[in-house]
């Protein structure tokens, strides 16, 4: 089992040596490999995303990823800013379906921003497509600028854009995720203004047919984004496009009190996946280990699953997380009081230990 490392910038050199951590406390075989990317690549070799870099990725079984971006690089041009990596990985190995799962933690109830009783219990999963879209228009709009920016010109554009294919295959993701949940499915769209949605909305309308076990609803983004704060436990399974679901997967990670909780995979039709924290690189905090490397490990844990066939392993570190919750550690961003602030590393080993306990007992 081989897996490329990429911790990147930021926090993710911090939060992926707690995930590596936890991966060697399992007692498997794994084969890891690491390797520069985003700011940290361009730094060193010129481009956010090497060729061996991903060469790296595609190679392996899976890629475990921290973050990339740093503000110091808005003024690069746009094909060498450290999102490039990510979108590069994406693009290159065809990871089509992010799952981005939104749960509550019991322990962490008091952390949301919401009132407890409308998130205690939370457990849904967006499912957003994620190599199609205005992300991967054709053309990209740059008009004049070579250094990212638009001196005088006199307009720039992206365009929006979904194929049949890309649509029905995420479809069936999401309906064949539901059948292993509730079995309901919601699809967020804009078809009231934009024909890229109609067509959406259609698409999966049609999949829908294969799948009569699974009740579909159909819902604007806009509309989505309010039920998503007003009463987020009515949603199971939502299923939508790239740019929608990366705005509604950040709002739903919130909903849960932290965003640092919360893990994510990527996943191509040869069951290859980028597992990655929600979050993002926050350079503001990196460096000081307050970072949370909770998501990054329970990334760890869905790269268990998914892409390496060890359940079992999954199953043990998210029980060792869930255990040192309730021992009431806590990092700053979770922290509250009657709670024991740990740093990124103590956490970590918290994680470590809690795994060496239930193999013990
Ligand atoms: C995410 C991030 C990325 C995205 C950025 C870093 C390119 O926000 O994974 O949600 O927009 O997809
Ligand atoms: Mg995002």
């Amino acid at each position: 089992m081989k897996i490329a490392i990429l911790p990147g910038d930021g926090i993710g050199t911090e939060i992926v040596a707690e995930a590596v951590k936890v991966l060697g406390a399992l007692g498997l075989p794994l084969q890891l490999e690491t390797a520069l990317v985003g700011g940290a690549a361009y730094e060193a070799h010129g481009h956010p995303l090497p060729d061996s870099t991903l060469k790296l990725a595609q190679s392996a079984d899976a890629v475990l990823f921290g973050a990339v971006g740093d503000w110091k690089y808005d003024e690069l041009e746009r094909s060498l800013r450290p999102e490039q990596a990510i979108l590069g990985l994406r693009k290159h190995m065809g990871l089509f379906a992010n799952f981005r799962p939104a749960i509550c933690y019991p322990e962490l109830v008091d952390a949301s921003s919401l009132k407890p009783e409308l998130i205690a219990g939370l457990d849904i999963l967006i499912i957003r497509e994620l190599t199609g879209d205005i992300y991967f228009g054709q053309p990209r709009g740059r008009r004049t600028a070579t250094d990212g920016h638009f001196p005088g010109a006199p307009e720039a554009f992206d365009t929006m854009r979904y194929s049949r294919p890309e649509i029905e295959r995420i479809a069936h993701v999401a309906f064949q995720a539901a059948r292993k949940r509730s079995k309901r499915v919601t699809s967020v769209d804009k078809a009231n203004v934009l024909e890229t949605f109609q067509f959406w909305k259609d698409v999966v309308s049609e999949v829908a047919l294969e799948y009569p076990d699974v009740a579909l609803d159909h819902m604007y983004v806009d509309n989505a984004a309010m039920q998503l704060v007003k009463a987020p436990k009515k949603f199971d399974v939502l299923v939508t496009g790239n740019m929608f679901g990366d705005i509604l997967s950040d709002e739903a990670a919130m909903l849960t009190g932290s965003i640092g909780m919360l893990p994510s995979a990527s996943l191509n039709d040869k069951g290859q996946g980028l597992y990655e924290p929600s979050h993002g690189s926050a350079p503001d905090i990196a460096g000081k280990g307050v970072a949370n490397p909770l998501a990054t490990i329970l990334s760890a844990a869905m790269m268990l699953r998914f892409s390496l066939q060890q359940p079992q392993a999954a199953d043990r570190v998210e029980t060792a997380v869930k255990a040192v919750l309730a021992d009431g550690l806590r990092t700053a961003d979770i922290h509250a009081s009657g709670t024991q602030r740990v740093s990124t590393r103590e956490m970590g080993d918290a994680v470590v230990k809690a795994i060496g306990k239930a193999t013990t007992n």
